[in-house]
């Protein structure tokens, strides 16, 4: 396996496989190719004999100096619980940490259970919402109408 920053090529790639990674959730057109073509440098791939295992696509806040944000993670579903996601994340926490980031943000939905045992086990927080889903914190309508979404937060030394 090996790890290498995002390239645009990935895109066309990644695009087609992208639903089937999340269960069938219609997730590819969260995930527009202007990602693929800026922010590269804070974005990772991993590589299985030329084959996408993983990747993060992440950015330094333009607004909040000493914040990052990860928007997307995913691992192909033939390589899960192989620390290919912590090793992404990792990549991108020391990554954001070299550019005097101290805080890392993600958002996740209530429904995917995945993410957030995987957010929880690599040091996030879920900050306070205003309503709660399933027992969890949430922000409503944080991602459009109806899309209420955890707000995770991990700081960084
Ligand atoms: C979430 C996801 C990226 C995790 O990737 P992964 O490579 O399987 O995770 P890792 O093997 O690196 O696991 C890291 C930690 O999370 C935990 N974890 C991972 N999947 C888990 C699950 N389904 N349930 C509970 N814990 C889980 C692991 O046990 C590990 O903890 P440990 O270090 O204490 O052992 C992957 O399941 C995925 O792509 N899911 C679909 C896409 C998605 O939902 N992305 C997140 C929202 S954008």
């Amino acid at each position: 396996m090996e790890i290498r920053h995002l390239q645009s090529a990935d895109y066309d790639v990644l695009i087609p496989q992208i639903n089937e990674w999340w269960g069938g959730r219609d997730m590819a057109g969260m995930l527009p190719k202007l990602f693929f073509n800026h922010f590269k440098n804070t974005s990772f791939i991993v590589e299985d004999e030329g084959k996408i295992a993983g990747f993060v696509i992440g950015f330094l806040s333009q607004d909040q100096l000493d914040e990052a944000y990860i928007h997307f993670v995913g691992v192909h579903p033939d390589y899960r619980k192989k620390n290919i996601g912590k090793t992404l994340y990792e990549t991108f926490f020391t990554k954001v940490k070299g550019a005097d980031r101290k805080i890392i943000r993600s958002i996740t939905s209530p429904v995917n259970k995945t993410s957030i045992a995987f957010h929880q086990k690599m040091g996030f927080v879920m900050e306070q919402g205003d309503k709660t889903v399933d027992g969890i914190a949430v922000k409503a309508n944080d991602d459009g109408v109806g899309n209420d979404r955890i707000l995770f937060r991990k700081e960084i030394e």
